[in-house]
């Protein structure tokens, strides 16, 4: 038996429930794995709260982990490559890491780099795919300035890292309790918040590139659409309402080209974490058991950094 959490309705917080259940076997193309760590994300609990086809209930919770294999399928690799009883690895994208065991598809595991704890390996490519599709979509390139709007946040983290790969400026809306971390990657802070949009032109007056919203707020759409010529070189990954009203870009993981971009980058984003040139910096791990606390830190829209519930 395993213990996972799963959402018995949709809704607020009390829809979650911790139940014990059998691990399926693993057929050929999947992989059991003992789980050391779920990464936390906000769509953990976002999906359930907003969600109607009540046919797919009960919903097992959880879209990142990272263990060690337990059993394999017949005839089966992991998506690296071999794959054995006893290693280590990280899955994504996946229904239900938060839990003590499961049964995933093979094709969606990778060996987990060595330099990187199981907390970090199960938050690593959520946000690193995400953060990826931004810049791909945004044709971010070298010498360009962008703004990341909610920077500080595991997408923004993300994004900054990835986009000083590529070589380009970037500003980051944060809180000041922030701007160290982001300062740490690269990424030039400034305070979100009245004024935002003359912050901005102070510190870019030839204007900006792009910009890659990753909060959502109105204030974020706004200060986008001022300071950024072009709509499509604006995207959010949060306030889909306001890119169908002003013509900006809109990505998310349920859109089936975000998903085929996303899982065609995974390889790369594990290789760049191994290589020590995209790092994973989780806040605090938490019990399995208390995975309603870390929703409550995440609404609560502060982290400081990823979560990774540990069972
Ligand atoms: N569409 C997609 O594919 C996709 C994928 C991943 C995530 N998301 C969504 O993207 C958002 C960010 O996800 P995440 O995992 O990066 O979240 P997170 O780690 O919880 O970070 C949230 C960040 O928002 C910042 N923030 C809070 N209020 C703000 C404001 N008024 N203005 C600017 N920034 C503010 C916080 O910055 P300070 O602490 O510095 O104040 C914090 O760093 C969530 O809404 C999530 O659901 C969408």
């Amino acid at each position: 038996m395993a213990q996972h959490w799963i959402a018995t309705d949709f809704g607020g917080f009390d829809v979650f429930e911790f139940v014990e259940v059998d691990v399926a076997p693993s057929k050929p193309g999947e992989v059991t794995i003992e789980v050391r760590a779920a990464g936390m994300n906000p769509a953990d609990y976002k999906h359930i709260a907003g969600a109607t086809d009540r046919s797919i209930l009960p919903v097992s919770i959880g879209y990142e982990a990272a263990g060690v294999i337990t059993a394999i399928g017949d005839d089966t690799e992991i998506a690296s490559g071999g794959g054995a009883v006893g290693d280590e690895v990280l899955v994504f994208r996946m229904q239900g890491g938060y839990a003590t065991s499961c049964t995933v598809l093979a094709k969606n595991v990778f060996a987990k780099p060595a330099n990187l704890g199981f907390p970090e390996a199960a938050n690593l490519l959520l946000a690193a795919t995400t953060a990826s599709e931004m810049l791909h979509v945004t044709k971010v390139a070298e010498g360009e300035t962008i703004v990341v709007h909610g920077g500080s946040g595991a997408v923004g983290i993300s994004v900054i890292q990835q986009a000083k790969l590529i070589g380009a400026r970037v500003i980051v809306t944060a809180s000041e309790s922030s701007f160290s971390e982001i300062e740490r990657f690269g990424g030039e802070p400034v305070v979100y918040g009245d004024g935002l949009e003359q912050r901005i032109r102070e510190l870019a007056p030839e204007g900006v590139d792009a910009s890659l919203d990753a909060v959502g707020t109105d204030e974020a759409v706004a200060v986008s659409l001022a300071t950024t010529p072009d709509r499509q070189r604006i995207v959010t990954i949060a306030a889909a309402p306001a890119a169908k009203e002003h013509g900006f870009l809109i990505i998310a993981g349920a859109i089936p080209a975000s998903a085929a971009y996303r899982d065609g980058v995974r390889a790369h984003l594990i290789e760049l974490a191994a290589e020590g040139r995209l790092v994973v910096p989780v806040a605090r791990t938490l019990p399995l058991a208390d995975a309603i606390e870390g929703f409550r830190i995440l609404k609560d829209g502060h982290p400081g950094g990823k979560l990774a519930l540990i069972p």
